[in-house]
């Protein structure tokens, strides 16, 4: 079973977010399976990267939406995006020097990050930028 099931509360309505929501989403839950079938810590360190990547990406996105309209929330969602991709590179580092003890309790960190920064930071976001394409 995936860690993360998609529920229909992440579902902003704005198909490009949304899809690089599941985007993400998919990959925690890849990485959990890894994590579970005790494959090899190389290829953790791999998935890590792919996820930053993705998330990159998406905070980038995301952000220069909010400079755009001038969010009044900006620097305070900016920074929770970087603390999950501070989170990230230490993860990399920890996993790489055999560091994390508990890898199972790392692929929680990193549902429970999704679901508040999604429901918390990025529906308030989102339901103004529909709220503008609607006009
Ligand atoms: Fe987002
Ligand atoms: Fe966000």
């Amino acid at each position: 079973m995936a860690l993360i099931e998609w529920k229909s509360e992440f579902s902003l309505g704005v198909p490009l977010v949304d899809n690089e929501h599941r985007e993400m989403i998919d990959l925690v839950n890849q990485l959990h399976q890894k994590v579970k079938s005790q494959e090899q810590d190389a290829g953790i360190v791999d998935f890590l990267e792919d996820l930053y990547a993705c998330a990159a990406k998406h905070f980038a996105h995301e952000e220069l939406m909010m400079q755009s309209r001038r969010y009044s929330a900006f620097e305070h969602h900016q920074a929770d995006h970087q603390r999950l991709l501070n989170e990230l590179t230490s993860m990399m580092f920890e996993v790489q020097d055999g560091m994390l003890n508990n890898i199972e309790a790392m692929t929680e960190r990193l549902y429970d990050w999704f679901c508040i920064h999604f429901k918390t930071h990025d529906a308030p976001l989102h339901r103004l930028v529909h709220s503008f394409i609607k006009l």
